[in-house]
């Protein structure tokens, strides 16, 4: 329902040094700053070596930071690994979780991403549970069951309107430059909100982005579908130049 707040989200992913990074952000907070009180949440999710200066630099701007993925536990013997209360306590707001790289990366099952939207919940971050389809299962036809197998199992317990957002992003659009027809996009979000109806509170207003080749010359369309509250955008999210025109359709 459009009577939600959108959100535009940025997934940086594994790019992105202090310098050149610093300065896109820094375009970004100037932009939102002249738009004040922006109509749209805004979100970037850089590499955890970012966040914490990525927060300093956002703060007050309206632009939220958040990480990428989350260790299931709130501390312990996970070399390499981050809790959500590190992420919150470097200035995170958000953590996305169970995004398909991580899926396929990291053999991330919909109960691990359950374990670690969870851990975001509990460490006052929203999570951002991420799902989407293969090409192969779309082929077999088996895109709406797929999903809504995966928001289910994927699904915190205790997700509401205001802790939890959902992320469909197609695995085969995903820095493809392909993206499903807008039809197939509602049909997806039509599911994805049936299917959260009894499973989180308020599940009428969470909101539920599309993902997967959002740009600027597509994103009016697929931002103004029904059920389309805000997008996750990878590769046009990493310049602010490229990111604002998509932003501007939440505005
Ligand atoms: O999380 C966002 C991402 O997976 C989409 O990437 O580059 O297709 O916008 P991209």
């Amino acid at each position: 329902s459009k009577s939600v707040t959108p959100l535009i989200a940025g997934n940086w992913k594994m790019n992105g040094l202090a310098r050149e990074s610093a300065a896109e952000l820094t375009a970004l907070v100037e932009r939102m700053k002249a738009v004040a009180p922006a109509a749209c949440d805004v979100l970037i999710c850089p590499p955890a070596t970012l966040v914490r200066e990525m927060a300093t630099l956002a703060e007050g701007s309206g632009v939220a930071i958040g990480g990428q993925d989350c260790h299931a536990n709130e501390s312990g013997a996970h070399t390499g690994d981050i809790s959500a209360e590190m992420l919150k306590d470097a200035g995170a707001t958000y953590c996305l979780v169970g995004h398909s790289e991580r899926r396929t990366d990291h053999g991330e099952s919909n109960d691990t991403v359950k374990a670690k939207a969870e851990a975001a919940l509990r460490a006052g971050l929203i999570a951002v549970v991420c799902v989407g389809e293969t090409l192969d299962e779309r082929e077999q036809g088996r895109t709406l069951d797929v999903i809504a197998e995966q928001v289910t199992h994927s699904l915190p317990s205790g997700a509401t309107a205001a802790n939890t957002v959902v992320a469909y992003e197609p695995v085969w659009a995903i820095g493809t430059g392909k993206t499903p027809t807008p039809a197939d996009v509602a049909e997806v979000h039509a599911h994805i909100r049936s299917t959260l109806a009894g499973k989180a509170d308020a599940s009428d207003a969470m909101r539920i982005l599309y993902g997967g080749s959002v740009k600027g010359s597509n994103a009016a369309e697929l931002m103004a579908l029904e059920n389309v509250n805000g997008g996750l955008v990878g590769g046009a999210s990493l310049k602010a130049a490229d990111f604002w025109p998509i932003v501007e359709t939440g505005l």
